[in-house]
């Protein structure tokens, strides 16, 4: 794929505390789930001996051409176009961990949610501040895109999608809105969704107290369904956490509070702590996992400041027991 305008800046989030607590030992081996634009993949790379390799994966063709272009020069790293939630049937997945990783991976990074290019680049269809085509997928080869997805949703599902995936309290009048504005044929871009939902909650109040833009959680909730982002991420971790090797350490950032429960949650259980009601408390969880800042950790105040983007991330940090 040709990469012909200059790519918005991806900054990577917490990239000081993934490089601390992600273990680099001499012939490192290392799978970025979310290989983005390459950030994280460099600075770790940077800390990483000459016998290290690294394997990225990521589901967008323009990111992979992009890392490509960063760091395809250095031979330590290969890049697999997969979900990460599909990519531990894969064959080259599956070939490449034989060969270089068959004792398991030392560092697991997974970087959830959308990357600033995807954000920036109006013709992807993910923000609602440029007029794009109502896209919103990562992998542009494959699926329906945002506004085939609405089209082939009534008022109920669209509503609970948006409540489910955007916790929107008006989801029901917006899910009204969005579709009606489909059938009179005043649906094509970005701005026409964000528009129906003003004709729900108006921008301007919105704006004048200072609250997030009211298309926010809108826009989140068809992302996340479009993408199926949240629907196999508990699977891909219990997979993450069975590819470690002993002592090696899994990193996921997630950028909302349903991702983040949802990761938070997966990996208690994966370290054998059961949150469930007391009373069916199994008496013995598999203890795959040990956390580490079992509170997750937070952008510093400094990144916050310098890449405002970041506020929302949290890592969560775990190593795989033997
Ligand atoms: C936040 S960015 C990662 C940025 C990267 N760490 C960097 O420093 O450049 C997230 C990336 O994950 C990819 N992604 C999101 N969900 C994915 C999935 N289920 N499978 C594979 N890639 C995914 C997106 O396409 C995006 O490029």
């Amino acid at each position: 794929m040709s990469v012909s305008a200059p790519a918005p800046l991806h900054v990577p989030v917490l990239l000081q505390e993934v490089v601390e607590h992600l273990l680099l030992p001499p012939s490192a081996r290392i799978l970025d789930l979310t290989l983005g634009l390459g950030g994280h993949a460099e600075a770790l790379l940077a800390r990483c001996d000459a016998d290290s390799r690294y394997l990225g994966v990521d589901r967008d063709p323009e990111a992979r051409a992009l890392a490509r272009e960063r760091l395809g020069a250095d031979a330590r790293i290969s890049v697999l176009a997969c979900a990460h939630e599909d990519v531990w049937e894969h064959p080259d997945f599956l070939a490449w961990k034989a060969a270089w990783a068959p004792e398991g991976f030392d560092a697991i990074l997974a970087d959830l949610g959308v990357s600033t290019l995807q954000l920036k680049r109006p013709e992807r269809g993910f923000s609602f501040r440029d007029e794009g085509p109502l896209d919103m997928r990562m992998d542009t080869e494959h699926g329906p895109t945002a506004l085939e997805w609405i089209a082939a949703q009534t008022d109920g599902s669209l509503a609970d999608a948006l409540y489910q995936f955007g916790e929107e309290r008006a989801s029901r009048p917006i899910a009204r809105a969005i579709l009606r504005a489909l059938a009179e044929g005043r649906l094509a871009t970005t701005r026409d969704l964000a528009e129906a939902v003003y004709t729900v909650i108006p921008r301007e109040p919105a704006k004048r107290k200072g609250l997030s833009d009211p298309a926010t959680r809108t826009f989140q909730a068809v992302r996340i369904a479009v993408n199926g982002e949240l629907a196999r991420l508990a699977a891909t971790l219990e997979s993450a956490a069975e590819a470690l090797r002993p002592g090696g350490r899994l990193a996921v950032i997630s950028f909302h509070s349903l991702e983040d429960r949802l990761v938070k949650q997966t990996l208690r259980r994966l370290a054998g702590i059961y949150d469930g009601p007391g009373r069916f408390a199994p008496r013995i969880l598999p203890k795959r996992l040990r956390l580490i800042h079992p509170g997750g950790l937070a952008p510093s105040e400094a990144e916050a400041a310098a890449n405002p983007p970041s506020r929302s991330a949290r890592l969560r940090l775990a190593e795989r027991l033997p």
